[in-house]
């Protein structure tokens, strides 16, 4: 027993996963927030990986295709957006006469950091036929430079609708992009971006669990890699594993995703078991950004109206057309 790495406790990151407020304290800030809401004429929308807590008081709960469109039709004077910094961004970009504002600036995300716009400027300068199809997860600056926008949920058809003449150029998400390649047939110039949560489930880490649970369908997201799609009953947006689980005769999941998921879904369907899918080194898989917002900071942000999403008005209009064109597809 002289090695010191035997005798040291092993560091299980599910261990620093955060406690929830206590419940009382839940029940206070969330009257607080609805009177606020109330008050400014707000509307709370929030994306499936947030917190339980601002997922339960939330108008509108779904994944970034259903909250594009939410936001494109909100009558509300402010939206506060609970999820990402690019998913505000989009909301601004439909509504550039509105308030919108998020709890936490900082809520930024890996794709859209390995996406910097004048790298993808100097690589569509090389190749000027380029036809740029950008994942929702990049800045506004990114979505100016593009031709269309997809989601996951919508990824396939937006594929299906580029023009047959062009050369395809898939940004930032190497792995959403390869399967939208294996499921259209259609070459594409892929972007050598990935979604760090996603990425950390592995082919062994899901045969694990799939030993554990053998009657369980397995349930992934795009962003996962090839070695755990082909492992997977079923690849698709958040929103459409809520769809899938509750038709499916199933009675268990095995969800490959960001763990906030697991909340939306057993509200969804009361009864069914859902397990979270391992990552290597840890029992469940969270989105650190996702994770920024809490109810404190969503109750800050409708007190005091701040932080606000502000775009410069050039590169709001550009990304504007995108966008537009990819709600113009649909699903
Ligand atoms: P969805 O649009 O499927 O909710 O995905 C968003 C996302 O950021 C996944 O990591
Ligand atoms: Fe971005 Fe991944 Fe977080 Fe989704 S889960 S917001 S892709 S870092």
């Amino acid at each position: 027993m002289n090695d010191e790495s035997v005798m040291r406790p092993v560091q299980d990151p599910c261990l620093e996963v955060r406690t929830p407020p206590p419940p009382a304290r839940v029940d206070a800030l969330s009257r607080e927030i609805l009177a606020l809401k109330k008050k400014v004429n707000a509307v709370i929308l929030a994306h499936n990986y947030q917190v339980p807590e601002i997922q339960d008081l939330a108008d509108y709960v779904g994944d970034s295709l259903g909250l594009s469109r939410q936001a494109a039709q909100t009558h509300a004077e402010v939206i506060v957006f609970c999820g990402v910094h690019f998913m505000a961004e989009t909301a601004k970009i439909l509504n550039p006469g509105k308030l919108v504002i998020l709890p936490d600036k900082e809520a930024g995300c890996s794709l859209e950091e390995s996406c910097p716009p004048d790298k993808l400027a100097a690589l569509q300068a090389t190749r000027p036929d380029f036809y740029t199809i950008a994942y929702i997860n990049c800045s506004a600056a990114v979505k100016a430079l593009s031709d269309v926008i997809c989601t996951s949920g919508n990824a396939v058809k937006v594929v299906e609708s580029a023009p047959p003449d062009k050369e395809l150029l898939f940004v930032p998400d190497e792995n959403l992009g390869a399967w939208v390649q294996e499921q259209t047939g259609r070459r594409m110039t892929l972007w050598a971006g990935n979604c760090y949560a996603h990425v950390e489930f592995t082919h062994a880490s899901l045969m694990k669990i799939r030993q554990e649970y053998p009657e369980a369908p397995i349930v992934a997201h795009p962003e996962c890699t090839k070695a755990v799609r082909l492992l997977a009953d079923e690849i698709c947006s958040t929103e459409k594993m809520v769809t899938y689980c509750r038709q499916s005769s199933a009675r268990s999941f095995i969800i490959a995703t960001e763990s906030g998921m697991l909340h939306r879904l057993k509200k969804e369907c009361p009864g069914k078991q859902f397990i979270a899918a391992p990552t290597e080194n840890c029992r469940c898989n969270e989105c650190k950004y996702m994770k920024l917002n809490t109810l404190d900071k969503l109750y800050d942000c409708l007190r005091t109206l701040q932080p606000r999403v502000e775009i410069p008005t050039d590169i709001m209009n550009r990304a504007r057309k995108p966008i537009d064109r990819m709600l113009q597809i649909g699903r």
